[in-house]
């Protein structure tokens, strides 16, 4: 029994083909920028941009996001190529099996939960954020008592949190919209993006004659160490600050690979897949540099280490933009809808993940069940969120942002390798979409992800080891033993993985 062993390419054709249990094909090119915009513009620009400028990098956090921009756009070409010839749902997971073999597929799958869980969990979290400014601004009530909207490791003063309600409401939420299927929230997600983009676009518009030019001098702050008020440290200000400051932002960008995960219900994978995942990681980048310039002109970096550190963009209209009252309103019932959005993109991507590892035999095969009706993997879908759940009420949106930073930029590394391996072990593959000239952008696309999980710092380095720890446990007791391809008797009945009949 190898650990090495490699999923046939056209098996995985034959799985997608199989008619009896595959997911519904409803989403074309646009629907998938439409989800790739709905997954990518969220709490990263909107909360992790003034962390950010705050712990990091002050205004320089605009080439921050260049950085994280470059180290997206070489990933993304390589995930253009590997979902352009491999249309299956799963991910950078299904790629790295039919690449790597099976132990990195699982390293890949267990690591995408950091991505796709947690990242809709620190979604959650910031939704928590600004549930409170809806509540006060918009309805003129009082707010969510600080106790019940944080996590038991945050506190304020005298005050401690002991659940973040809000953030687990919403995920349950939108969960049930889920199990419903991809078309209906497809629907409500395109409605979002044009939302949400306008409000970027409006903020950029009108904010910027409230740029003050002594916020932005100056631009790259002198290298120094700052450390927060829960007495962690971080370079803040000169090279590292740029770097730390485009790992922490760099979940901004999470989310175009999302839309790979989705290629078994896309109508024209091979055609529609670049086109989604390159070209809503174009449009986001412009808009994002711009935001951020406009962000760190209105307010001081001293406001975003303490008033306003939550719900950081309404907190920078309310204090500058006097008379803007209307736009704080209308940018907080945004934002809402606008993270409602990411985590649903974020919770489909996971639930799809699971789906194929059920498949394969590595997680427990009630997870590939799908529903009679809706056609989704709908107790994949219960699992993830007692998962979400539990970090989006127990745990602090810096550290589950900053896990699901690093958790990604790995992932982002294993797909660039990917398309490499891929190039030598299968010349002949028919390629719809492929990388330019490799090996040098995904080389250079592993090493610009390498340096944003440099600049996270060594508690994020820990926190990710010690999940990838707990991956090679439940590997090597559980999923190696039920592995498909290891052993064709685990195949699910009536299913035979091994047998491609395309
Ligand atoms: N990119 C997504 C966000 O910023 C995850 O919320």
């Amino acid at each position: 029994m190898s650990l090495f062993l490699k999923k046939p390419i056209s098996t995985l054709m034959a799985e997608s083909a199989e008619s009896e249990k595959s997911l519904k094909r409803t989403l074309t090119a646009g629907s998938l920028i439409a989800l790739g915009i709905g997954a990518i513009i969220g709490a990263g620009l909107f909360v992790r941009t003034a962390a950010a400028a705050a712990q990091n990098a002050g205004p320089s956090v605009t080439y921050g996001f260049i950085v994280a921009a470059i180290g997206c756009a070489l990933a993304g070409l390589c995930y253009a190529e590997l979902s352009s010839s491999i249309p299956i749902a799963g991910s950078a997971y299904t790629y790295s099996y039919a690449t790597m073999g099976e132990l990195v597929a699982w390293i890949i799958g267990w690591d995408l939960i950091l991505e796709y869980a947690v990242g809709a969990a620190t979604v959650g979290i910031a939704w928590s954020e600004y549930l409170n400014r809806l509540l006060v601004d918009v309805l003129g009530i009082s707010e969510i008592p600080y106790q019940w909207c944080h996590s038991p490791f945050q506190h304020s003063g005298d005050l401690h949190g002991i659940i973040n309600l809000p953030a687990l409401f919403i995920v349950i939420i939108l969960t049930m919209l889920l199990i419903r299927g991809t078309q209906e929230s497809a629907l409500v997600n395109g409605i979002i993006v044009i939302t949400k983009v306008s409000i970027v676009v409006l903020i950029i518009v009108l904010g910027w004659s409230f740029i003050n030019p002594a916020n932005h001098t100056p631009y790259i702050p002198a290298a120094t160490t700052y450390v927060d008020p829960d007495g962690l440290s971080h370079n803040f200000g000169g090279f590292w600050g740029i770097i730390g400051a485009a790992g922490v932002v760099f979940f901004a960008f999470i989310g175009f690979d999302a839309v790979s995960t989705t290629a078994q219900e896309a109508i024209n994978p091979k055609r529609d897949m670049p086109i989604g995942i390159l070209g809503s990681l174009a449009i986001c980048t412009v808009l994002y540099i711009l935001f951020a310039h406009v962000l760190t002109g209105m307010a001081t970096v001293e406001d975003f280490r303490t008033s306003g550190k939550e719900a950081s963009v309404v907190f920078a209209i309310n204090k500058y933009m006097i008379g803007y009252g209307w736009l704080s309103k209308l940018v907080t019932v945004a934002i809402l809808a606008g993270f409602s959005s990411v985590i649903l993109v974020m919770l489909l991507g996971q639930s799809r993940v699971f789906y194929s590892m059920s498949r394969d035999g590595l997680l427990p095969k009630v997870f590939s069940d799908i529903h009679p009706e809706y056609k989704t993997p709908y107790k994949a879908s219960w699992f993830i969120l007692i998962l979400v759940g539990l970090f989006a009420a127990f745990v602090p949106g810096d550290i589950v942002g900053d896990m699901t930073s690093i958790g990604t930029l790995f992932a982002f590394i294993l797909v660039c390798i990917a398309v490499i391996v891929l190039r030598k072990t299968d010349p002949d593959l028919k390629r719809e979409f492929k990388t330019p000239l490799v090996p040098l952008v995904p080389i250079l696309g592993a090493v610009v992800c390498g340096l944003m999980i440099l600049g996270l710092g060594w508690t994020n380095w820990l926190r990710l080891i010690i999940w990838l720890l707990i991956g090679f446990v439940i590997y090597f007791t559980y999923s190696k033993k039920h592995s498909v391809l290891q052993n064709k008797d685990n195949a699910i009945p009536g299913i035979d993985p091994l047998k491609p009949d395309l």
